[in-house]
């Protein structure tokens, strides 16, 4: 089991509606291939965590990776793992896009959000780290 968690920009023309279209074919193509994980949507950033089998999770993420519809990607965190965090997700999807809320709100929202998906139960510092990236990426907009 391989995880990776990278954060991009999406371009000016990939609107939400394209967004939630690309989400679908992605949950059939991870269901397939049993890939599982995270995305959030923020301010036109997203925020991807992908679990897999390794040689799968690398062919996804280079696919990912020349997607022109987003750009400025960075790759944040990978590691080796026994475990999934989304174990039930095929791409579980957090969208901030139209919600105007304080920063608290927010943090408060995805945090129930991690709660029901139960991603809280398998702490590790891969965990901490995406749950970190997403805390600093809500308030970052915020200030
Ligand atoms: C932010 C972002 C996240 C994506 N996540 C996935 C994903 O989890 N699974 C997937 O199959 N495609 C995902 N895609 C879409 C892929 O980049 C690509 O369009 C898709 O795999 C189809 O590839 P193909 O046109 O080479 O068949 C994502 C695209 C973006 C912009």
């Amino acid at each position: 089991m391989f995880s990776l968690i990278y954060r991009s920009v999406a371009k000016e023309g990939f609107l939400e509606t394209d967004i939630y279209k690309m989400l679908s074919d992605a949950r059939d193509f991870n269901a397939e291939h049993h890939i599982t994980g995270c995305l959030l949507y923020h301010d036109r950033k997203f925020l991807q965590l992908l679990e897999g089998e390794k040689s799968l999770i690398i062919r996804l993420f280079n696919t990912i990776e020349s997607d022109n519809r987003h750009h400025k990607i960075a790759v944040l965190k990978t590691e080796d793992r026994l475990e999934r965090i989304f174990d039930r997700w095929s791409m579980a999807f957090y969208d901030y896009g139209n919600l105007q809320l304080s920063a608290q709100h927010k943090l408060r929202q995805i945090d129930q959000f991690f709660e029901a998906s139960r991603a809280f139960e398998k702490s590790s510092k891969l965990t901490g780290n995406y749950f970190g990236e997403v805390r600093e990426m809500l308030l970052d907009s915020a200030l």
